[in-house]
């Protein structure tokens, strides 16, 4: 039998070599030597192949506005909420799906075919979420995107947030987002979380919220977030985006939060290029790394990944949507360089996200025909370099191919 297409002597994250084989959308077969003629042939000439990249946490509205109107100059969270707030003003709608579908382009090419975007739903003009929707619209055959309610200004803090939620996800928008840490008060924060989380359950939907993203260790969201998913029985369906605080809490009270957090299966996804520039601004020496405690979340077992956060916009003035910077800087700060860590770095940037998603991504013969071809020989050697990706196929389509670079280097020694 033949099949649409093949990608042949591919090296698996395993480290075993196979041919994969493509019906359609669907991976058909996946083991070695496969005889069958195929309409289309992908030589990965043993090199790595793997399940695509999936970025869980993104801002697609504020995505390659660098620049406009202003840069932010103090390099503050704080700061880049005020100058996301000018910008909100001045953009069109057309500005936002421009910019938009361009950075689909580029981590596609990256080979990042799933992005969970927070979309702020505080802009009583709605065009953010119009925009957005319009774009999830575009790429829907290439790449899914994931939109989440995000009230950027505070659930209660902005006037009409919650109204302004409530109509996003009756226009689609499918998760519930929140930013308890930026209410006026704790007890705002808390009713804040109770409220996304009701609201949530009542509809049937995830929540996602953007979680003590701060360095006050007071900051305990997080707590709330879990409880109030096993109140709501929301088990397995949140997620605590960020929660840099629990890097500056107590070890005592830590050491309660995380059977919690297990407990209530809250899915975590720390930022790390983006929390290791936004922390720590107001503190001297030693300089706090404010990332979450990853490697005690995985040791409970939580579920957490990795997410890319801001690409050249009012928070971060770099990114290119290559989900290997993101993995490569949160091993760094996580200190999981051991080659079992390294691995796992991989997988929170692939197979984990895709999970906290809900998408049918892998490397398994029945899922969904996405995956990456990699200029490296595995996961670790992927991680160092940063390499080509050499084919990227979406739902049995190649979607984009590199070459890579090549370095002619003189008469040296
Ligand atoms: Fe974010």
């Amino acid at each position: 039998m033949g099949f649409d297409l093949l990608v042949r002597n591919g090296r698996l994250p395993d480290g075993s070599t196979a041919d994969i084989a493509i019906t359609g959308t669907t991976i058909a077969a996946i083991e070695p030597g496969i005889a069958a003629e195929a309409a289309r042939v992908v030589d990965a000439a043993g090199k790595l192949v793997s399940a695509p990249f999936v970025d869980a946490h993104f801002h697609m509205d504020a995505t390659l506005s660098y620049g406009s109107p202003r840069i932010n100059e103090s390099g503050t969270l704080l700061e880049g909420i005020a100058l996301w707030g000018e910008l909100k003003a001045l953009q069109t709608k057309d500005d936002i799906v421009a910019r938009a579908l361009e950075y689909c382009r580029q981590a596609i090419g990256k080979g990042v075919l799933a992005i969970r975007s927070h979309v702020d739903v505080t802009d009583a003009s709605f065009r953010t979420v119009e925009a957005l929707l319009e774009v999830r619209d575009i790429v829907r055959d290439t790449l899914d995107l994931q939109l989440v309610a995000f009230p950027q200004d505070g659930w209660f803090r902005a006037p009409g947030a919650e109204a302004q939620v409530i109509r996003a996800l009756d226009a689609g928008v499918d998760v519930v987002g929140g930013i308890p840490h930026f209410e006026r008060t704790m007890a705002d924060g808390t009713a804040a979380v109770r409220a996304a989380c009701e609201l949530a359950a009542e509809r049937g939907l995830m929540v996602d919220l953007h979680c003590d993203e701060s360095d006050d260790p007071m900051s305990r969201h997080i707590e709330t977030l879990a409880a109030e998913t096993i109140r709501c029985g929301l088990q397995g369906r949140t997620t605590g985006s960020h929660l840099t605080s629990m890097h500056s809490m107590d070890n005592y009270y830590v050491a309660k939060l995380l059977p919690l957090i297990a407990e209530a299966q809250v899915s975590a996804i720390p930022n790390p290029l983006i929390n290791i520039t936004l922390q720590g601004r107001m503190d001297s020496y030693p300089k706090r790394r404010g990332m979450t405690r990853v490697p005690e979340l995985l040791a409970q077992g939580v579920t957490v990944a990795f997410g890319q956060d801001c690409v050249r916009d009012p928070w971060y003035p770099l990114g290119s949507g290559d989900m290997l910077d993101v993995a490569h800087m949160g091993l760094h700060v996580a200190h999981m360089t051991a080659p079992d860590e390294m691995r796992r770095a991989f997988e929170m940037v692939t197979r984990t996200p895709a999970e906290i998603l809900g998408l049918d991504f892998g490397l398994e013969v029945g899922r969904r025909a996405s995956l990456v071809v990699l200029d490296a020989e595995d996961p670790i050697d992927a991680l160092r370099l940063r390499p080509a990706r050499l084919a990227v196929i979406s739902n049995g389509r190649v979607v984009a191919e590199t070459t890579p670079a090549e370095t002619r280097l003189g008469d040296l020694f």
